[in-house]
């Protein structure tokens, strides 16, 4: 039988990642360290599903009636719950400027949100590098240009002079992504000064801010991880937010996430929407309905959302102490870790060279990804002390 196609198909890379985890799986040592893959973990070690959640899963169990389809727009009693943690509540201008639709895990949002701005015409789209990898592979598989420019300096803070450059650069109608809070890989956020020349950098220039809210509340709270957003939201007539509830909600594989679509037209909200709803239908139909409905219950519930917020408030606890107790450390070999005490989220950059990488790994059992980059709750006060240790040594 003759073949038609597929044969023209070349093996793609493994997932550096993904093969990082079986790596360490395979690792007989029973104290290696996984600072690879980006999910929390508890002083145990463990990623467990949140109290609030299980409990909404619970009542979801009792409750739930019919899974029949709902539609493109997925749950949006899950989407609007949401609001007010993103924009904030006490803003009464954002009536109707703001729409929603739900969407598989953040990945969806920020997929969707380039698919829109690419249907409404944008062409290239700016982004600091490094930044997480699909962002880029998003575009790529888009077939939209990635404009890229530098989001951080040597010494470890966000680089304005090469955001300023982007903004110079860019023509009228690009797209420039931004990290919301908890920029991964580095860790290293715009200050809210930075936040309020970004916002006069777009006023400036027709350019569509789209930004990627993957982390709320685990840099340094609800409000303050969503500043950056609010700012941009509350002065520019446009702009896409992506959100993930993946991670502060602890929902991983559940896919929970959604876009927001903001306008300062809102007899265009309509066409916009429904762009978003076709974009949805072709790729994936409808989105995952479990984890949102779970969010959506502890949302609606006052005791499910002040566990839901205790529990998130013991996640960031820890990793700040990690991140303490590492810039504690100062100058470590070559390597200073005093930045990493005032950067957010799950993650930081460590300048090794893929030689030190490769040695924390075979010598001291020590797993992370080739970037350097480190997923700080992979650390706990049981094996920091080695880890910092071998970090001398790998260094020295
Ligand atoms: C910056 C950023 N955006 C989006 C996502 C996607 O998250 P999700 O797992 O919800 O698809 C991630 C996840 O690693 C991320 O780091």
């Amino acid at each position: 039988m003759a073949r038609a196609m597929l044969e023209t198909l070349t093996p793609q890379p493994p997932d550096a990642l993904l093969a990082l985890i079986k790596l360490y799986g395979d690792d007989p040592r029973a104290d290696k360290i996984d600072l690879g893959v980006g999910v929390y973990r508890t002083g145990q070690g463990d990623t467990p599903v949140f109290g609030a959640i299980k409990a909404s899963e619970q009542r979801l169990l009792e409750t739930q009636d019919s899974k029949s389809y709902l539609g493109p727009e997925g749950d949006m009693g899950f989407v609007r719950a949401l609001m007010p943690w993103i924009f904030g509540s006490a803003d009464p201008t954002l009536v109707g400027r703001i729409e929603g639709m739900q969407a598989p895990g953040g990945t969806g949002g920020v997929r969707l949100a380039l698919a829109l701005a690419k249907k409404a015409g944008v062409a290239g789209v700016w982004l600091g590098l490094p930044s997480w990898p699909n962002h880029a592979q998003i575009l790529a598989d888009l077939g939209m240009e990635a404009c890229t420019f530098a989001h951080a300096t040597p010494a470890g803070t966000v680089d304005m002079d090469a955001l300023r450059g982007a903004f110079a650069a860019a023509l009228p109608g690009d797209a420039l992504l931004l990290h919301g809070c908890c920029h991964n890989p580095t860790g290293i956020d715009h200050s809210p000064a930075q936040w309020d020349e970004i916002v006069g950098l777009f006023a400036a220039k027709p350019l569509l801010p789209v930004l990627d809210l993957a982390y709320q509340g685990l840099g340094h709270g609800m409000d303050e991880d969503a500043a950056g957003v609010r700012k941009v939201v509350a002065a520019l007539p446009e702009a896409l937010v992506a959100y993930s509830c993946d991670k502060n909600f602890g929902l991983y594989r559940d896919r929970v996430g959604a876009l927001y679509v903001v306008t300062d037209d809102p007899g265009r909200m309509g066409a916009i929407v429904s762009n978003g709803h076709a974009l949805a239908r072709a790729n994936w139909s409808m989105p995952p309905d479990h984890g949102a409905a779970a969010v959506r219950i502890v949302l609606e519930d006052e005791a499910l959302t002040r566990q839901w917020l205790d529990e998130l408030d013991t996640m960031r606890a820890r990793m700040r102490q990690v991140r303490a107790r590492l810039a504690e450390a100062g100058r470590v070999g070559t390597v200073d870790l005093t930045p990493v005490g005032s950067q957010n989220g799950l993650f930081s950059v460590l300048p090794l060279t893929p030689d030190q990488i490769l040695k924390l790994r075979s010598a001291h059992g020590i797993y992370m990804a080739g970037s350097g980059r480190i997923n700080v709750a992979g650390l706990t006060m049981g094996n920091i002390d080695k880890f910092i240790a071998a970090l001398a040594a790998v260094t020295a």
